[in-house]
């Protein structure tokens, strides 16, 4: 497969940066962004050490001004992006009843608009060039109810529910649109206690990375359209 340039949005740790280095490994160009600068410049230079390409920008995903500045920049060094990873993602665990307005707006800003703004700045470039792939990670709570995650469930069922319109109304120029769903996986996500504890449950970073890999690397008439990736041992 020739090398493509990727964007990856919340990459400085979890998911986001073992996709990194996942897609670089299998030949591609990647453009790291979150707010994290001196994690992002670490995951640079690791694959700069192996003589591949990698930049990386700051970017917060809820700021409309960020991610537009941000877009102008990997145009001016790469001039395209050929698969946009919105990966960017955060969660508080709290019941409905416990959830506060702060906590909505803070869910949906990064889960939700992020991506839409995101998505946004991509698309018309990739229209007009008739090709272009952007992937969302979402997750099983899009699909299962989680008690004490109704926020993010419905952050997650929003961007699925706006993708799978999107690819509906971009089918037509040659544009993949994917929805991965994971379960469980040990990332910064989760609190340490959490991790400790069902560490050989979860799944880890890089399996969702590998997943990823596979969904880019399919033949350019095919699209991988939604993905459930779990633990074998199911949700916990
Ligand atoms: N771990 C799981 O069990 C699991 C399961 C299903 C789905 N997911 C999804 O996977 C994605 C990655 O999460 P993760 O598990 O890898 O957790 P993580 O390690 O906490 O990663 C979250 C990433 O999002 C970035 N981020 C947060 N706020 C941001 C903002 N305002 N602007 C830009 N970037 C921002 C963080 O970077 P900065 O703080 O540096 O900005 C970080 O790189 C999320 O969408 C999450 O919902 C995770």
């Amino acid at each position: 497969m020739p090398s493509k340039i990727i964007w990856i949005t919340g990459a400085s740790t979890g998911i986001g940066k073992d996709t990194a280095l996942t897609l670089s490994k299998a030949g591609n160009i990647i453009i790291v962004t979150a707010r994290r600068k001196s994690r992002l410049v670490n995951i640079v230079s690791e694959i700069k050490f192996s003589e591949r390409e990698a930049s990386a920008f700051v970017c917060d995903v809820s700021s409309e001004r960020s991610i537009q500045t941000t877009y102008k920049r990997i145009k001016e060094r790469y001039g395209k992006v050929d698969v946009l990873i919105n990966n960017a993602g955060v969660t508080v665990f709290k019941n409905f009843s416990e959830s506060k307005t702060p906590d909505f707006d803070y869910i949906m800003d990064i889960n939700l608009r992020g991506a839409f703004l995101c998505s946004k700045s991509v698309l018309s470039d990739m229209i007009k060039r008739k090709s272009g792939h952007i992937i969302n990670v979402l997750s099983t709570a899009a699909k299962t109810s989680l008690e004490g995650s109704s926020l993010y469930s419905a952050s997650k069922a929003g961007l699925m529910a706006m993708s799978d319109v999107l690819r509906k109304e971009t089918r037509k120029f040659n544009i993949k649109i994917s929805n991965v769903f994971p379960g469980a996986t040990e990332t910064p996500m989760w609190d340490s206690k959490t991790r400790a504890k069902y560490k050989n449950r979860m799944m880890d970073s890089v399996d969702i990375a590998n997943v990823i890999n596979t969904i880019i690397n399919q033949p350019k008439k095919v699209v991988i359209e939604e993905i459930v990736v779990r633990p074998v041992k199911g949700d916990l």
